[in-house]
């Protein structure tokens, strides 16, 4: 469809991000008296009977679509992934020794940000490799007294994606892992066999900002820093069923419904699949272009929701970008620190608008080329 022809633009923006068409509109309607109780749900005590309802509902929903075990806690958190980086250390540190696997700019900020509470070690690292793989696991140099290694499982800036989870058993490591799966989740099974603790903003893949997800495994609650504050100890958190201070509500209500349109298009297995076509497609087109497109990342390590590329004539940008808001391709700029073109292809992207870039990205290399 041309972007006259459709309701609205395809948004590639990597977070905040695009919402499920579907979703907004439910919300808009409802924006004004929730389910005829009068009021809006912005509007209401997240400690009423009918947010309380949303709450638990919203709750179970995520843990059926990721089948998290009962020994898995799931919080409803606020401090963004960022405040994760400190709040991580601070609950599972126990003051000691924290490994990370370093694979792009944001598990580069979370070991800038742990350093403040722990004896931080970086165990593996892809720096200074021209393809950005990501080390095998048999490389890491885990510490035995490790308190947890901490990885990022989609790297949004730098499009490198885990896609499966490392196995610290098998690498003869007890140290819980922990995973920043912020810019992927909800798009592939998580293994929790292999997971310590997962957390992840929703601005990327679920809804607004303002709500972070955390899962944790019940053995890690309780060994917070004392300097930790209350709002932000896992155990505190966990004890008031994410009540202890005001929840997010709108966020965790748009979340909700989001959770309800992933089950409607047939759960994670089918995000996965829908994720599979649509990032094969456009990368595809990359490499389809005989080099007039740019994107170096090995192809075991690429990711599927955040495919940052670059013109080699770095002088058609301004022509790329407007060209692509034209035919309502939006947001497709490249993240500040590495420049070029990032299209993000979350959950809410249909497969026809990674056809659209698909199809942008060839007519404009073959009128530039
Ligand atoms: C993987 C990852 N981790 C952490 C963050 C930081 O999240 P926030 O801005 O919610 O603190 C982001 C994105 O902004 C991200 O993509």
């Amino acid at each position: 469809l041309k972007a006259s022809e459709r309701m609205r633009p395809y948004n590639f923006a990597p977070g905040p991000a695009a919402i499920p068409e579907d979703v907004l509109r439910e919300a808009a309607a409802d924006m004004l008296d929730w389910h005829g109780c009068g009021v809006g749900v912005m509007e209401m005590s997240h400690r009423g009977k009918e947010f309380m309802q949303i709450a638990a509902q919203a709750q179970s929903d995520l843990r059926e679509l990721l089948a998290v075990p009962a020994n898995f806690r799931i919080l409803f958190m606020q401090g963004g992934g960022l405040g994760e980086n400190a709040i991580v250390p601070m609950n599972l540190s126990r003051g000691g020794l924290v490994d990370f696997v370093q694979t792009g700019g944001w598990s580069k900020k979370s070991i800038a940000e742990a350093r403040r509470y722990a004896d931080v070690a970086v165990a593996a690292t892809n720096a200074g490799r021209p393809d950005s793989a990501i080390p095998d696991p048999s490389t890491w140099a885990i510490r035995p007294d490790a308190s947890y290694v901490h990885i990022c499982s989609n790297e949004t800036v730098d499009g490198i994606e885990f896609h499966a989870l490392p196995d610290l058993k098998a690498l003869g490591s007890d140290a819980p892992l922990v995973v920043d799966c912020s810019s992927h989740i909800l798009s592939r099974a998580i293994d929790w066999s292999r997971v310590g603790l997962a957390f992840a903003g929703a601005q990327k893949n679920i809804g607004p900002a303002g709500l972070t997800l955390v899962f944790v495994r019940d053995d890690l609650l309780g060994h917070a820093l004392p300097i930790t504050p209350s709002v932000f100890d896992y155990k505190v958190v966990a004890d008031n069923d994410s009540m202890f201070n005001t929840p997010p509500t709108w966020a965790i209500y748009i979340a909700g419904l989001t959770f309800k349109w992933i089950k409607a298009q047939g759960g994670v297995a089918a995000m996965d699949a829908l994720a599979a076509e649509k990032s094969a497609l456009v990368y595809a087109a990359l490499d389809a272009s005989g080099g007039f497109y740019v994107n170096r990342v090995a192809p075991g390590s690429r990711s599927r929701m955040n495919l940052p590329f670059w013109l080699r004539d770095e002088s058609l940008d301004d022509a790329f970008l407007a060209g692509a808001k034209e035919r309502g391709l939006l947001a497709l700029k490249g993240h500040k620190s590495v420049g070029g073109m990032r299209a993000s292809l979350y959950n809410a992207m249909p497969l026809a608008g990674a056809q659209a870039l698909a199809a942008y990205l060839h007519d404009f290399a073959t009128r530039h080329g």
